[in-house]
């Protein structure tokens, strides 16, 4: 049995997405306890499925809200690590992006972000264990030149390879390492369905990423922090 993660408690933001679903469903084999918030309401239409009791889900969540996120993360038990995921992605050519659209991908993948990291520090702190933190940005957000037709995008996505950097260095003395994975296109049902002619043979599967985050968040990761980890698939 996998005990990488035992009894640990670990927090997944976006952890009802497509690549989210693989990421919890990787930790929880390693052991960990789950913690999702997930902007969807109690009762959903689409309610993310059980997992034998470790996963706890956490309703009506809106991570681009200060006091939300202060909230669920003050309500949880001993932190181990966050894994930062929630994000999104918009296509647009300058001209047609506007100011709130910027904004947009700013708050959906940067704010999420800082307030989640700074929120987990605070939790991480109350336990005097240190800790682990995982963000993702994306290919573009570390090679600029992939983001033409999504400049807010990544913009927004350079902004979380940066904030991990940078967190990664003023949190060294603590023990708690911060690292981000920029993934390349990833094969999930809303690509397949936005680009039906494309060789998904070339894209990053989810059950990958997954693979890469629990060994950055693994107690075995003594030392890796600050880096931005690209996982570009075959693309
Ligand atoms: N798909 C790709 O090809 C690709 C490539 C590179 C990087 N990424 C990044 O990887 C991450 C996951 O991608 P994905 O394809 O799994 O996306 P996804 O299926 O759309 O999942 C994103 C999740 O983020 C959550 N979320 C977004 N804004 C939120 C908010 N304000 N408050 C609470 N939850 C929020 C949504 O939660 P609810 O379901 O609860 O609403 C959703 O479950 C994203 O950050 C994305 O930018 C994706």
């Amino acid at each position: 049995m996998d005990e990488t993660l035992a009894g640990r408690n670990v927090v997944v933001t976006g952890g009802a997405g497509a690549l989210g679903e693989a990421v919890v469903d990787r930790l929880i084999v390693a052991g960990a306890i789950c913690h999702v918030p997930t902007h969807r309401p109690q009762g959903s239409a689409t309610p993310i499925p059980d997992r034998g009791g470790r996963l706890k889900l956490a309703h009506g969540v809106d991570l681009t809200d200060e006091t939300a996120v202060e909230r669920f993360y003050a309500g949880l038990p001993g932190l181990w690590a966050s894994v930062h995921l929630a994000g999104g992605f918009a296509m647009a050519a300058l001209t047609q992006t506007t100011r709130a659209d910027f904004l947009q991908m700013i708050e959906t993948n940067a704010v999420t972000t800082f307030l989640c990291a700074r929120a987990a520090v605070e939790a991480m702190r109350r336990t005097g264990q240190g800790g682990r933190i995982v963000n993702v940005s994306a290919r573009p957000g570390l090679d600029p030149r992939k983001g033409a037709g999504m400049a807010a995008y990544t913009a927004s996505k350079a902004a979380v390879a940066a904030l991990t950097v940078a967190l990664a260095e003023e949190l060294k003395g603590e023990r708690i390492l911060v690292n981000a994975i920029a993934p390349s296109t990833l094969d999930t049902p809303a690509n397949r369905k936005a680009m039906p002619d494309a060789d998904v043979s070339r894209w990053l599967s989810p059950q990958a990423a997954a693979e890469a985050i629990l060994q950055l968040i693994s107690p075995s990761n003594l030392e890796i922090s600050g880096a931005v980890l690209p996982l570009y698939a075959r693309a």
